[in-house]
């Protein structure tokens, strides 16, 4: 068969999804039948097609006869025997398996015998929604994202079962609406949810551990790493019940401690505290006005002296000097001895962890309360890190300090949050590529396409040095022994071996 097979789609369920996915094979000219639960349903679904071509119309995206054409196209009913002459049929009810049984089991007693069918479940095994059928060689999974009309990307999924012919029709299906298809095997999450709920799920530990406040964590990835929406507020929209779902489902399929989902998440859930369709998860909505009354810290005192250690003391050194601050780099020195013109320093800021400092300039003589990490990412973040022991005068110095560098300040406690963060989540990406389940350009593809990354992981770790990436998780995993910061093995093998990036892994391979 070829995509070309396929001229007449069928749509169960018309909610936020079915709607959007309805809509977007009306507009590239197929014929659809869009069949809902009952009447009330089917009106909120007409509703929804009807308000998104409209919205279409009104920003100039698609003519007014354009409109009525896209239109005339769709059939909407509830009687699913209507669905006989359908050569494609996509599901989108609710994710559980109990409703997707009725719908499957119907549709293939409906259907004719050379339909495609598809679900669009995003958590759920396409495999056991095949079996509920007598021809699961011709079921796939057809994975649209929020919103369909929007989201170019599609991920198909084919089980051990389906026929290739029948992927490949559904890809080049996919790519004649529109769409671009990352085509991939039948495993928990795919690829986009795999890799964006554990990192998800890594924001809530660390929030909940109080390693950092929600609105610094959500700041780290947005102005550190350039995506467009923090983690937490991400969680919002989502829905906290689907990514505690996901979660479950990543859980259920490799009992790996990274995909246990965080406490707090469960909690927020049990709780209803689903994000914004409830009106509170991280936040609350609408947005709360910020609480009046704090010291800005831009305001608080500057320290007098900073000692500044590190890696990279000249970064640091000199973004520190141009606030005005008087700053002085200590040369290392017997662990014993005492450097005066240190002891005079009220701030030491260092760019590691104050358990990898350099030998030889460790907090001595009591002098560890005055200690903070602190990084300045180009013009893009400056990250400032307590120990277990800083003094809240010296936090608030070095906030001070941080403030007056420029780009926007986060505090964490023990680690730099961005290198927390990225790390784990371009860690899931090379294990990806490792188990062989998805290609680094695939990767890249369903990140951008999916979830609206600016770059995609792959991309962005081939940018920032596969060993910069590699000596930071192991340094994270020593530190934490979690298996969320042990390096995989081909990052290790891709350093070994010199190479430039993950783009470099032979296909195949
Ligand atoms: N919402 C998302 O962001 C998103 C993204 C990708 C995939 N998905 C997946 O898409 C599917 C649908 O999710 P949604 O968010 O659109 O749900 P939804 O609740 O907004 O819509 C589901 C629709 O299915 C209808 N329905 C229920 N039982 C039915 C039946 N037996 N026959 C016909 N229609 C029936 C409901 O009336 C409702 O309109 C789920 O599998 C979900 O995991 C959701």
């Amino acid at each position: 068969m070829s995509s070309a097979d396929i001229q007449i789609v069928g749509v169960v369920g018309l909610g936020t999804m079915g709607a959007g996915i309805a809509e977007v094979f009306a507009k590239a000219g197929l014929t659809v039948i869009g069949i809902e639960i009952d009447d009330a349903a089917l009106e909120r679904g007409r509703g929804h097609l009807e308000s998104s071509v409209g919205r279409a119309v009104k920003r100039g995206r698609m003519t007014e006869e354009e409109r009525d054409a896209l239109l005339a196209r769709v059939t909407l009913g509830t009687d699913r025997g209507a669905l006989a002459e359908a050569d494609l049929v996509v599901e989108a009810v609710p994710e559980r398996l109990d409703l997707k049984r009725d719908v499957f089991t119907d549709l293939d007693r409906v259907s004719r015998p050379g339909v495609v069918l598809a679900t669009n479940t995003s958590s759920l095994s396409v495999t056991e929604i095949a079996a509920l059928t007598s021809r699961p060689e011709r079921v796939v999974g057809m994975h649209f994202f929020n919103p369909a009309p929007v989201m170019r990307l599609v991920e198909v999924v084919g089980t051990v079962l389906t026929e290739p012919e029948v992927t490949a029709a559904v890809a080049a299906l996919a790519e004649r609406i529109g769409k671009t298809p990352v085509t991939v095997g039948d495993r928990a999450g795919f690829v986009a949810n795999a890799l964006l709920v554990p990192y998800l799920n890594h924001a809530v530990r660390l929030y909940e551990t109080g390693i950092a406040t929600r609105d610094d964590i959500d700041t780290t990835m947005t102005a550190g790493a350039g995506l467009p929406m923090g983690p937490l507020t991400l969680l919002d929209l989502v829905g906290l019940d689907v990514a505690l779902a996901i979660m479950d489902v990543l859980w259920e399929e490799f009992r790996d401690p990274r995909y246990a989902a965080a406490p707090l998440l469960r909690r927020m859930v049990t709780a209803g505290l689903l994000g914004r369709k409830t009106g509170r998860g991280f936040y609350t909505y609408p947005a709360q006005p910020a609480a009046a009354g704090e010291v800005p810290a831009a305001r608080a005192a500057l320290p007098g002296r900073v000692a500044v250690i590190g890696d990279d003391t000249a970064v640091l050194s000199t973004a520190c000097r141009a606030t005005g601050v008087d700053v002085y780099v200590p040369a290392e020195v017997e662990s014993a001895e005492v450097d005066p013109e240190r002891v005079d320093a009220e701030l030491l800021a260092c760019d590691l962890v104050i358990t990898e400092w350099p030998p030889g300039l460790e907090p001595v003589a009591g002098d560890a309360r005055k200690v903070v990490g602190m990084r300045v990412s180009e013009d893009r973040l400056v990250e400032v890190v307590t120990s277990a022991v800083t003094a809240p005068g010296v936090l608030a110095h070095a906030r001070a300090l941080a403030a007056r560098v420029g780009p926007p300040v986060v505090v964490g406690r023990t680690d730099f949050l961005l290198e927390t963060l990225l790390s784990v989540h371009l860690a899931d990406a090379v294990r990806m590529v490792q188990d062989g389940y998805a290609t680094p350009a695939d990767i890249d593809t369903a990140m951008r396409l999916g979830c609206g990354y600016p770059s995609g992981p792959v991309q962005l770790l081939d940018e920032i040095g596969l060993e910069d990436v590699c000596g930071a998780l192991s340094l994270l995993h020593t530190r934490h022994a979690e298996s969320c910061y042990a390096p995989p093995a081909l990052l290790t093998e891709l350093v070994a071996v010199g190479a430039d990036g993950l783009s470099d892994v032979v296909p195949g391979r």
